[in-house]
């Protein structure tokens, strides 16, 4: 691998929508285009020797969508997942789901923890969807949950540190991502990976989504790699 790659790139994948309506297609169109992209772009991953990538898939507040978008969304997400899980397996990625997973219905639901379950032993790519993610919810959850291991006596209030809320999060098996890329220009966050991005270098780039392909994946990883990380420091 490339020593100036990044270990871990999570991307915001935003303007699938805005994509087809400059093409006078129905904004659905710009999803199964997303979705190319989304294959195209693990591949290109994989390609590079990249070992972690978190792809922001399904905001807790994308639920507020019109419904027939909503369902058009699950109805590619169980389809994708029919389809790739068992080429994962084969190929040696790691598939992982994060987010408020029981929101989702529930044969996918039951699709998401076969696909764990089956390529948990391999050894490439860890391609991680968040689907139905909320970083302020996820932070809170954590709390919750430190909070009730100091009931039962688990842990000491003065013992918590940094440490035991990354232990705590979805992302408990996953190092911080060292790249936040964004794509079709807007200049935002979104609830995504708040705790963890804290390093991360971003990237914002102006294409849509779809448009985000190989190229422009290898484009933001070179601009990366002429990036100097200092994690607050003076070096
Ligand atoms: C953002 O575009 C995209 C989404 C909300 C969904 C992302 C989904 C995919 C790329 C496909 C689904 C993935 C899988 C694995 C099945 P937008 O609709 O917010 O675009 P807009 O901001 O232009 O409206």
């Amino acid at each position: 691998m490339n020593p100036n790659h990044p270990q871990h790139i999570a991307i915001i994948m935003d303007g699938n929508g805005r994509w087809a309506e400059k093409q006078g297609f129905p904004r659905i169109r710009g999803h199964e285009m997303g979705v190319r992209r989304v294959e195209e772009i693990i591949r290109a991953a994989q390609d590079e020797g990249i070992k972690y990538l978190t792809l922001y898939a399904f905001s807790k507040e994308n639920w507020q969508r019109p419904q027939a978008e909503v369902s058009f969304l699950m109805g590619l997400l169980s389809q994708y997942l029919d389809q790739k899980l068992k080429e994962m397996k084969k190929n040696n990625l790691v598939f992982n789901a994060i987010g408020e997973l029981r929101d989702l219905p529930e044969p996918i639901q039951k699709k998401m923890a076969e696909g764990m379950r089956d390529t948990r032993q391999n050894t490439g790519l860890v391609i991680t969807f968040a689907f139905s993610y909320s970083s302020r919810r996820e932070i809170a959850e954590a709390c919750r949950k430190i909070a009730g291991e100091v009931l039962k006596g688990l842990i000491k209030p003065e013992e918590i540190t940094e440490q035991t809320l990354s232990e705590h999060l979805y992302t408990a098996n996953l190092p911080d991502p060292d790249l936040l890329v964004r794509t079709s220009g807007e200049m935002r966050i979104s609830n995504f990976l708040l705790w963890q991005i804290s390093y991360a270098e971003l990237y914002v780039t102006e294409k849509f989504w779809p448009e985000f392909t190989r190229e422009e994946f290898l484009a933001a990883l070179d601009a990366y790699g002429k990036r100097e990380r200092r994690f607050g420091q003076i070096l």
